[in-house]
């Protein structure tokens, strides 16, 4: 038995931007977006047709942070009333922290609340959002979650809630032809890691994987291509496409181990989320090997019937992309390896993983990457 569930409006095509103030349908709103270009110019030609939304909040800086957004959450008790839905203009960040504004409707300390406690979700709001990514990456736009990042206690959480779905993506290729080369990158590495994550996991379904195999099949074959001519709108719609597949991957089974090894690893060194979690893809692909069932039939689907050798493609095409493999690459301490590994195993998303941390150690070990 299974079950395949995702409520959210997809709305795909280059030039869709246009569309957005009839979504807004006359809705008194609330704008989230960044501060700088191309983010201002397309506030005002939002504006000019759909009104002027009640709040602007665009001052979102890449992985939220609690301190930020409770500030940010603040700026919406000052209105007279909620607005009847919040438009995300952006990337990851900017979805995410337009679903805790919507969840804390001006109080974030109910969401901190909520995600330190796991208590109190019925004090928390659902205001709707319509998602409008500028990122191909993080599929925010088709979860039900977010990242909360916590810098100064050096943690994450993820606040996770059936109501924070989106009721609209509208994904328009040509809102991304402006992300310079290191941001299509390490975004699309994300939706890599998410569709992979996906197959090796224990919530998968064949539906599920269906859609992983689609957009890793696609960023394996367009991501060079596109990296090569990043104002390619074809290519840009590709990636676009598969980043949305993977989001509709995961959003049915979460990730896995790849994304827990990478948290400590972005809060500890830095390293950009799509590259944290992506680098470590080749070999935890050489740990599953032999798991059988759709799950591995998808991975050959993807990497061709010897999965070793996929796994040593995979490894290439990361290398040939400039993704260091080893944890050195990353300025990652060998003696911090244990310690990563076994709190990443030991997590939630750790144990949504189908492999084993014997067979990962294994790989690990023979492809060198703990130096
Ligand atoms: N909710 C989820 O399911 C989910 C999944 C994966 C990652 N995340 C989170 O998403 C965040 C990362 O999001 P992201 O990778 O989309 O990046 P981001 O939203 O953090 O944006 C990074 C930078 O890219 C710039 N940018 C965005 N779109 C652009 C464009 N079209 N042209 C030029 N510049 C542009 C922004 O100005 C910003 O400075 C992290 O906090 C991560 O934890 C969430
Ligand atoms: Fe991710």
């Amino acid at each position: 038995m299974w079950t395949y569930q995702n409520p959210v409006k997809i709305v795909f095509g280059s030039g869709q931007f246009s569309a957005l103030p009839e979504m807004i349908a006359g809705r008194s709103y609330v704008l989230v977006t960044y501060p700088d270009s191309p983010f201002g110019e397309l506030t005002d030609q939002l504006t000019a047709k759909a009104g002027l939304p009640e709040l602007i909040i665009n001052d979102i800086a890449p992985n939220p942070d609690t301190r930020l957004l409770a500030e940010q959450s603040a700026r919406f008790a000052g209105l007279d009333k909620m607005p009847d839905v919040i438009v995300a203009l952006g990337g990851g960040s900017v979805i995410d922290s337009a679903k805790v504004f919507a969840a804390a409707a001006g109080d974030f300390s109910k969401v901190l609340h909520f995600l330190q406690t796991k208590t109190g979700e019925e004090a928390l709001s659902a205001i709707p959002i319509i998602a409008v990514p500028t990122t191909a990456g993080t599929g925010s736009e088709v979860t039900c979650w977010a990242t909360v990042w916590d810098e100064e206690n050096s943690r994450k959480f993820s606040l996770a809630r059936e109501e924070l779905y989106p009721e609209t993506a509208l994904i328009d290729p040509a809102l991304m032809l402006g992300k310079p080369y290191g941001l299509t990158l390490a975004t699309a590495l994300d939706a890599l890691s998410h569709s992979i994550e996906s197959i090796w996991n224990v919530n998968a379904n064949p539906v599920s994987a269906r859609h992983a195999v689609a957009a890793a099949t696609a960023i394996v074959r367009d991501l060079p291509k596109l990296l090569g001519d990043l104002s390619n709108l074809e290519l840009r719609s590709s990636i676009a496409e598969a980043s949305l597949n993977a989001g509709l991957a995961f959003s049915n089974t979460k990730t896995a181990i790849a994304h827990n090894i990478s948290y400590p690893i972005t809060l500890g060194w830095g390293v950009q989320h799509g590259i944290a979690c992506s680098f470590t893809l080749p070999t935890i692909l050489q740990s599953v090997i032999g798991i059988g069932g759709f799950r591995e039939d998808s991975l050959k689907d993807i990497f061709g019937d010897d999965l070793t050798k996929g796994a040593d493609n995979l490894a290439n095409f990361l290398t040939q992309l400039g993704v260091g493999l080893r944890f050195a690459d990353h300025k990652i301490p060998t003696e911090s390896f244990g310690a990563i590994v076994d709190e990443a195993f030991a997590g939630e998303r750790g144990k949504n993983f189908i492999g084993s941390k014997e067979s990962f150690l294994e790989a690990a070990n023979q492809r060198g990457i703990i130096q």
